[in-house]
């Protein structure tokens, strides 16, 4: 009945619904995307809405994305709206189980280990084990018989999952981790995955038997790690590693005090979880494309051919620094990025009232809106990524339009103009800076993810390391977005037509 009421001014308008505390949660829960874009129709760039007894303020566009993620860490809170998820998996002190400050070096050190001399190894690893997954798997027969007339089928994500897993064990995770993943790894994490879910979001203390398991998983994977840290200190003439244990062994934060190994331990398993659904939901949805468009696989076949085909027959090894200045294998990533972010909603809480710059969203009188404290903030850049009113054909994947300056539609590059008094660059390697833009599939601003020159590298081995073998096709269009998990992933059935080629 308080919704028929004249509704406050101050606050952002609030979205209608049925029942009270269950709110919007089932239209929001089948298709965030659809749902902020009809509510936008309605309220405009920022509206609030009932979220199973939550107030949620959205702010959407490439203003709301910079209000949300070039917001004050003060005010917009990342670590409220979070923790009550990450801390019972990633484990204490880290991430968002400490102050922000403690987190922004934990970032710092994690960079570190992110870096080019670690990168120059990595790919003839990744090479290697999905040559390795591709010679065992039985999904992979049709290659293994070596028959050129052979299709064979797998399930994209099954496969990538399994391939992202083994490849960031082989080279972030270390060797140890990469020796127990076919065995006791394998279940914990299972486990632990098993704990990293909406509903754990949602509901934090249910008293279910996957809460249980998750608790008893996080203990097993931090003594795993601890366990692989003490053996190291113990045996320090062992070869020199290029994995992140290695590298965050020797860090220190900026007061004297080293990282400890509960610390060092917790970091690790953070990675694994923020790196391993992102990268193996992007790899599937890059795969089911490339299957769904044969011709653009051709074009990165040949990309490949011009590159690293040597007059023997033999593949050139691909360097680290190449993969980012191959134009079609960048294209396509970066399009599926864009319509397939792995993340929808952004989420932050609003620690004191905000005021909503009436740029962004104003009521009709003057005055404006007051997102207040307690709120859970919401950005969605996998809105503005695909925004009929900056992208031209938004819902179709098309990776030539990162060559093309219409491919934009010219009112974005208007709306720049006007509001910056610069013009921005939408084109080729620029897009994704900054809090204001309307394409972040990894972010923006304090919050932003580390982890980007990583998954580039490990998606563009892993995809070309397959192109350079597999033919691929698709008897069925791409599957539709699954919204109900953290990651967005490709609904089941998502198989996908494979055939070796004529000269591998
Ligand atoms: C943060 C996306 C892979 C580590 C983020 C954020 C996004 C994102 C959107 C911002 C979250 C927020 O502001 O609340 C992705 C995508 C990936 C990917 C699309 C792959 C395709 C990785 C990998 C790693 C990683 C491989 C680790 C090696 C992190 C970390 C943060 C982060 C440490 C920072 C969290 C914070 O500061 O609050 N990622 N990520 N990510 N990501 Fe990634």
């Amino acid at each position: 009945l308080r919704q028929l009421l004249p509704q406050d001014k101050t606050k952002p308008p609030m979205i209608f619904h049925w029942i009270p505390v269950f709110g919007s949660a089932a239209a929001y829960g089948q298709d965030p995307i659809k749902f902020f874009l009809d509510c936008r129709e309605k309220y405009g760039n920022v509206f609030s809405f009932i979220l199973l007894g939550r107030r949620v303020t959205v702010a959407l566009g490439p203003d709301g994305n910079n209000f949300v993620m070039g917001g004050k860490h003060t005010q917009l809170c990342a670590e409220d709206a979070y923790t009550h998820l990450t801390t019972p998996v990633f484990g204490k002190d880290v991430v968002y189980d400490c102050p922000n400050e403690m987190l922004m070096e934990q970032k710092k050190f994690v960079k570190f280990g992110l870096r080019n001399d670690n990168f120059r190894a990595y790919v003839d690893m990744i090479e290697d084990e999905v040559h390795k997954f591709m010679n065992n798997d039985i999904n992979f027969r049709a290659y293994q018989m070596n028959d050129i007339n052979e299709w064979g089928s797998f399930d994209v994500l099954h496969t990538m999952s399994e391939i992202t897993i083994l490849t960031a064990a082989r080279t972030l995770q270390g060797k140890e981790v990469r020796s127990l993943i076919d065995k006791s790894f394998a279940q914990v994490y299972m486990d632990l995955d098993g704990g990293f879910t909406p509903l754990h979001w949602l509901f934090p203390w249910l008293p279910l038997d996957s809460y249980r398991k998750r608790d008893a998983a996080h203990k097993k994977m931090s003594q795993l790690y601890q366990d692989i840290i003490r053996k190291r200190r113990e045996d320090p003439s062992g070869e020199e590693e290029h994995d992140m244990i290695a590298s965050l062994m020797n860090q220190h934060y900026r007061s004297g005090k080293i990282l400890q190994d509960h610390e060092i331990a917790h970091i690790m398993i953070a990675l694994l979880m923020a790196g391993q659904h992102t990268s193996s939901a992007t790899g599937s949805w890059i795969l089911l494309h490339l299957a769904d468009r044969p011709d653009v696989c051709e074009e990165l076949y040949e990309e490949q051919v011009k590159n690293f085909l040597q007059p023997d027959g033999t593949w050139r090894p691909m360097q680290h620094e190449e993969i980012r200045s191959l134009p079609v294998l960048d294209r396509i990533i970066r399009e599926t990025l864009r319509m397939h972010p792995p993340i929808h909603s952004i989420m932050r809480k609003a620690r004191t009232d905000i005021p909503v710059p009436p740029s962004l969203a104003a009521p009709s009188e003057s005055g404006s809106y007051v997102v207040p404290k307690g709120d859970i903030v919401f950005s969605s850049a996998a809105v503005s990524q695909v925004d009929p009113l900056l992208w031209r054909n938004s819902f179709e994947w098309d990776p030539a339009r990162w060559t093309d300056p219409e491919g934009i539609a010219q009112q974005a590059y208007k709306q720049y103009d006007d509001e910056n008094g610069q013009k921005v660059d939408f084109g080729f390697g620029l897009v994704s800076k900054g809090t204001e833009s309307p394409y972040q599939p990894f972010g923006a601003g304090r919050h932003r993810c580390i982890g980007e020159q990583f998954a580039y590298l490990q998606l563009g081995t892993i995809v070309v390391t397959l192109v350079r073998k597999l033919e691929f096709k698709m008897n069925t269009p791409v599957p539709a977005p699954n919204y109900q998990t953290l990651i967005i992933l490709p609904q089941n059935p998502r198989n996908i037509l494979y055939r070796r080629r004529k000269f591998d």
